[in-house]
């Protein structure tokens, strides 16, 4: 059975190489706003039958989740066999409890969301923290992909004798990961956070480490004051050349400017965003995982 893919905006080497890996056609569907900023919502592929996929990215969400909505619901009268979701992002994953009495717990509400507009949903390095596990929150078929070894990989070819760093206790998992894909040392910080831009951390005894590469690995950079907190420290302590890798480059306004600015080296993300620093292509783990939605009754 044919697969179609609708593509919201993702970075052109994804696009392109899961259309050949899955294998899929590029659907076309037109989305727009009306002059009054709401959606419109076309599809145009003949999509009768046939198990269709929607590739969009869930940074900045709010502007995206109702024209993928429209689209689904729109697909599935259409008779399209399955609407799944290819949310290499998946945002909302971090207001995962009541931090403050009142507060929406919205990484919920959000699963309860996709949950029913979608056959299936597949994404990379969601935020799971609170959460051990997508199906705790979603009810459709949740498949999630790693991407410790796209950045073992390019880490291992791109940097000598990296030392790498976690800027707080939930960047572990990744870190041991990649660390261990590497055969490379690894140490956590700790973090306090106090607000969206108040952030500092606390570096360890850095002996025995001046000829490495400090690589500052995350999964998300967001406000970019985590890494430029810990780069900062990690400078004060005499290191130089630091060095950030980060699967999911969100980037609130001025961020990626203010960590330019700073004493990095180099910023590298995967192309899980579509944006400039996103140098590692995620398309074929991606593409294992959907193959398997794909097929599943
Ligand atoms: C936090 O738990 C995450 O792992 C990241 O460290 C955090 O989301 C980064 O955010 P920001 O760039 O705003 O400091």
């Amino acid at each position: 059975m044919e697969t179609l893919l609708f593509d919201f905006s993702s970075s052109e080497d994804l696009v392109m190489d899961l259309c050949k890996l899955l294998p899929a056609q590029l659907g076309e569907w037109t989305l727009r706003d009306f002059p009054d900023g709401e959606s419109y919502v076309r599809i145009v592929s003949e999509c009768a039958d046939k198990n269709v996929i929607l590739l969009c990215s869930l940074d900045r969400p709010n502007s995206k989740i109702l024209p993928l909505i429209y689209a689904a619901e729109t697909l599935h009268e259409l008779g399209a066999k399955r609407v799944g979701l290819i949310a290499p992002y998946l945002g909302y994953m971090r207001q995962d409890k009541r931090f403050q009495s009142g507060e929406a717990m919205t990484a919920r509400s959000f699963a309860k969301i996709v949950s029913t507009y979608f056959d299936w949903i597949a994404t990379v390095d969601p935020h799971l923290h609170r959460y051990h596990s997508m199906d705790e929150i979603y009810s459709i078929p949740a498949r999630v992909v790693h991407a410790a070894p796209v950045l073992a990989d390019w880490l291992g070819e791109n940097i000598e004798r990296p030392l790498l760093i976690g800027p707080d206790s939930e960047s572990e998992q990744w870190v041991q990961d990649v660390a261990r894909r590497i055969d490379a040392p690894h140490l956590v910080l700790e973090k306090i956070r106090r607000g969206d831009r108040d952030v500092s951390v606390s570096i360890p005894n850095l002996d025995g480490y001046d000829d490495y590469t400090p690589v500052l690995v995350d999964d998300i950079i967001s406000t970019g004051q985590t890494l430029l907190a810990a780069s900062r420290q990690l400078v004060a302590q005499g290191m130089s050349s630091v060095v950030c890798a980060a699967i999911h480059g969100v980037y609130s306004k001025g961020a990626l400017r203010d960590l330019r600015n700073a004493s990095v080296a180099q910023i590298v993300t995967s192309n899980t965003i579509n944006n400039e620093t996103a140098a590692m292509n995620i398309a074929s783990e991606l593409a294992v995982v959907c193959k398997e939605l794909v097929s599943s009754e």
